[in-house]
């Protein structure tokens, strides 16, 4: 199948490390030329390096999606460097407390809005007029199961919910256009320093197997090469009548019939 995403633009946040630089990967892979950020001039490095290698241009830039100043500066340099944008990968995301309503901070609960939903949701007012221009462009909103149905804390399942929400309105607005909005909810994705890996290795081999048993139906986490191919095809020109989804990737582990 031909994605038809030679010599496209694309922007992944987050992208040095994890399900990020597994989408960047695809995408390079399928001949876009990918932009990723994050905070770390190292792993940025080394993941550009990896794209590079893909024979697409690929850079890398230090930016934290959480910091509002950060966000036009990015923008610019993937525009100066690359050009504008035509694929948005809003990927970067995470918690801030893992408190409840009873303990969590309200500057924490902002926070993973910050993270999770402000920096992306600038970056799609950028990126949108360059798209609504050429007729052409997709967004695409990492969030969670957790933001679906219930899991995971409050400020994290708030958070995923209301870009499950921002990429349902903007996907409306812009369906005239040409511009495809979705968000992609994955389940638990295991990849080298993520947090599952983590929670692997700080807990009993016990626990972690009880919490497949009871969590996981296919008996393992899961793993980011489907993500970055569900990323791809979302990106692609074959995804045309796909806009204001949320599309689950999760091995069956989430229980919504929707
Ligand atoms: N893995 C899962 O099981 C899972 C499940 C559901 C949803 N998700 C969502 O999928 C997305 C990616 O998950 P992941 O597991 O790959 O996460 P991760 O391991 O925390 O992601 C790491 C990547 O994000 C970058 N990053 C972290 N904070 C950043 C910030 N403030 N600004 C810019 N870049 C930042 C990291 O680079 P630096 O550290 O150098 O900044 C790195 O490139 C997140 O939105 C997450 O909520 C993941």
């Amino acid at each position: 199948m031909d994605l038809g995403l030679n010599g496209k633009t694309a922007l992944v946040t987050g992208g040095s490390r994890g399900l990020g630089r597994q989408a960047a990967l695809t995408l390079a892979q399928e001949g876009a030329n990918v932009a990723i950020c994050g905070r770390t001039q190292d792993t940025l490095d080394s993941t550009v390096q990896e794209l590079s290698e893909k024979g697409v241009k690929a850079i890398g830039v230090v930016a934290d999606v959480s910091n509002a100043d950060d966000i036009a500066p990015l923008h610019q340099r993937v525009v100066e460097d690359i050009g504008p944008v035509d694929i948005l990968v809003n990927n970067a995301g995470g918690a801030r407390s893992r408190e409840d309503i009873t303990a969590v901070a309200l500057e924490d609960y902002k926070a993973t809005f910050e993270l999770n939903l402000f920096g992306g949701f600038q970056l799609m007012q950028l990126v949108i007029p360059h798209m609504q221009q050429q007729k052409w462009g997709r967004i695409i909103n990492i969030a969670s199961i957790w933001g679906r149905e219930w899991g995971g804390n409050i400020s994290y399942m708030s958070a995923k919910a209301a870009l499950i929400g921002a990429t349902k309105h903007a996907a409306l607005s812009l369906a005239k256009d040409g511009v495809l909005v979705n968000s992609i909810a994955p389940g638990s994705i295991a990849h080298p320093q993520g947090s599952w890996e983590r929670f692997q290795n700080d807990n009993t081999p016990e626990f972690v197997e009880d919490f497949i048993a009871h969590n996981l139906p296919m008996g393992k986490f899961g793993w980011p090469e489907p993500l970055g191919d569900l990323v791809a095809f979302l990106a692609s020109e074959r995804s045309g009548l796909i806009t204001g989804a949320c599309i689950v990737i999760d091995g069956g582990q989430s229980h919504s019939m929707i």
